[in-house]
Parts: C-alpha cells; structure tokens; sequence
C-alpha cells in the first residue's frame, strides 16, 4: 500500500469524507505536516499512534476551525484565564500557536493521553482550515513523522515517513514556517513557554508574565532524543573555520560558509545564505532530511543565533543530536 496525494477542492472533500469514515490523512499545516483523525473517535485516535508508532504516553494536539470551538474542548479556570486565552487566541490565532488548557471532560482519554489538558491550537493553512470548517469536528494530529523522526514539510517527506502507514496526504504545497508551533501553558498567573516556536518571547511579553520552563515538560516530544536522522549528528562548538572533519562528512550550515571550508566536506546545505533565521526555519526539515538520505556517513550542524525562531531551531537541533550524543559518547 502506499498513500495517495489529494489536492485542490476535490482534495478537501475526500480529507473529509475519510475523517468522517474514521480514517487517518496526512494534512498540512502552517507549520508542519500533520497526521489527522477526528478528535471524538477514539479508533481513528489509536490509528494515529500505531501508524506514527508513537507511545500512547505522548499526547496529541486539537486544531480547532475558531476560537469559538474552545468550549467544546477545554474548560476555564477562572476569568483572568479566560480572559487571557482569548486576548492571545485574537492576537495568534489561526497561527503556530498552541495552548494547554483545562480539558472538557468529553474528550477522548486517548487524545490527552489521560491527562487533565489539551493542547489546541487553530491552523491558518487554508487547505486545512476548509477541511475543520467542513468536518465540523475538531482534529487531532501530531506531526506526520514516525515517533521521533524528522518532520515534515512537504507531502513527499509525508510519503517518505507514512506511506506505507496511511491511506492518503492532502497536498498543501511546502510549509510556511517549517518549524512545529510554540506550546505554551495559561494560567492566571501568566504564560508558561513549553516548546519554542515561531511565536516567540518577545511576541508574547505584551500579554503578561512570561517565562520559559526550566524543568522539561513530562512527555516525549519534549524529551532529548527527538526530531533525529538515522545518521550521526552533531553541532559544530568551535569557529567553522576550524573545523576539519572526518571523511564522509555533510555540513548543515547556517550561512554559505567560505570556498575551503565547504570543500572539506561531502556536501554542504545551507539554510539560509542571507542569514535569516525565518528562512532558516522553514529550510531546517527538509535540508536535515536530504542530508539523512544523501550518501554522507555523519552530519555536523552549525549552531543557529538564538534569536526569534533561532531559539525553536536550536532546541530542535540539541534533541535531533542527542542520540548521537549517546552513541559515541561525544559532542564536537
Ligand atoms: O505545529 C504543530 O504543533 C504540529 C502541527 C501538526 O499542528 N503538531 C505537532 O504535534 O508538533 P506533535 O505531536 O508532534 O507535538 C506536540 C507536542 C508533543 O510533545 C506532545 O507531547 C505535546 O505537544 N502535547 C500535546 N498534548 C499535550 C497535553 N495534553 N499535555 C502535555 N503535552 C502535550
Ligand atoms: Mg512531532
């Protein structure tokens, strides 16, 4: 079996037709591909984690048409949260964003893996949002990668990753932000940061008290060992000039780097030869993931400022090495 791509208005109206059957699609999103099922049928839930052969542990996120499906979801704390929720749903919504909140009982366990939250959030990419606004439910998706794999950003990495797994992938094209949204937790008391993403600190700082979690949070996506290739890889700590690396080695750089340095390498990938950290972002995925299949025996990455989305794309890249950091016992 492998996955067919749908497309255009014919596209969304078959995504639908599945969902509603309690079929799994590959969708894609602003941020990332998702894998997506109905959020209230359970069966089409557990499809989600034996095709990603994810841990039932790792909760999913429910992207929702608008804000005003929050009630269906989530139940308020209190009003200062409330009232918070919605000022940053106005501000980032529909957005790579997405909020922890007081889970309304009628949502399947699967989804919060049993947990008292659910992560939401309302996508922007058009596709997607013509498929919730036409299913009239809300959807439940993590990214569309095998449990702790490169995510994807295009419908081939989605082929690439499930299409043995899945019946079908919506194509959207390429994503826009090519980074996975920022999560964060709301309280009365302010915004807690979970995950970086493409709303960043500064963004949010104008709706209160921010901080980002020193502790990680307890759930698999956001422990070390994430987002990996198959090949070592590691972050280059020194000058990239002086780097000389073992034979077979790809580079991942961050801007084009000089003539000798690059010959010393098999090949080179450059995220974003201007410097930019957006451009960066949306090139991260897919330029790990040809390095990964390319004939290279190793990767090593040079670090990304940690400015904006540089800080979503470090935390992906200090996850993505931490396997290897396991294997040899060393970081370069
Ligand atoms: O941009 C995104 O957020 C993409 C697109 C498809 O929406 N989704 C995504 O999902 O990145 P996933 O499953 O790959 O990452 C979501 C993270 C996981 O680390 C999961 O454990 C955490 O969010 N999460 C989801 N629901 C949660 C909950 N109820 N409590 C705590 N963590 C939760
Ligand atoms: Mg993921």
């Amino acid at each position: 079996m492998s996955a067919r791509i749908l497309s255009d208005g014919e596209g969304v109206r078959e995504t639908i037709r599945l969902l509603r059957s309690g079929e799994v699609v590959g969708v894609p999103t602003e941020t990332v591909y998702g894998l997506a099922g109905h959020a209230f049928d359970p069966l089409a839930i557990a499809k989600i984690f034996e095709a990603k052969r994810r841990p039932l542990t790792d909760p999913l996120i429910v992207h929702l048409a608008d804000a005003g499906e929050l009630d269906r979801v989530t139940c308020w704390e209190n009003d200062s949260q409330r009232e918070l929720v919605h000022a940053l749903a106005k501000a980032f919504w529909p957005g790579p964003f997405t909020m922890l909140l007081k889970r309304n009982p009628g949502i399947p366990d699967l989804v919060t893996s049993g947990s008292e939250s659910v992560a939401v959030r309302v996508p922007s990419h058009p596709l997607f949002r013509e498929v919730l606004s036409g299913l009239g439910a809300p959807v439940a998706a993590p990214s569309a990668n095998r449990f702790g794999k490169i995510s994807p950003t295009s419908p081939e990495d989605v082929l690439l990753e499930l299409g043995e797994a899945i019946l079908a992938v919506l194509d959207g094209g390429s994503c826009q932000h090519g980074m996975e949204s920022t999560i964060v937790r709301v309280t009365g008391e302010g915004i807690e940061i979970l995950r970086p993403g493409p709303v960043t600190v500064e963004d949010l700082i104008l709706f209160g008290h921010v901080w980002r979690s020193e502790r990680l949070v307890n759930t698999p996506g956001s422990l070390p060992g994430h987002y990996a290739p198959g090949k070592p890889l590691s972050i280059i700590k020194t000058d990239i000039k002086e780097v000389i690396p073992e034979g077979g080695t790809a580079l991942l750089a961050f801007q084009t780097p000089p003539p000798e340095v690059a010959a010393r390498f098999v090949l080179v990938k450059v995220l974003s030869p201007s410097g930019d950290v957006k451009e960066a972002a949306v090139q991260f995925y897919g330029h790990l993931r040809s390095l990964d299949r390319s004939e290279a025996l190793r990767i090593l990455a040079e670090p990304i400022p940690e400015i904006g989305i540089g800080i979503a794309i470090m935390d992906r890249l200090r996850r993505a090495t931490f396997g290897s950091i396991q294997k040899t016992g060393h970081q370069e």
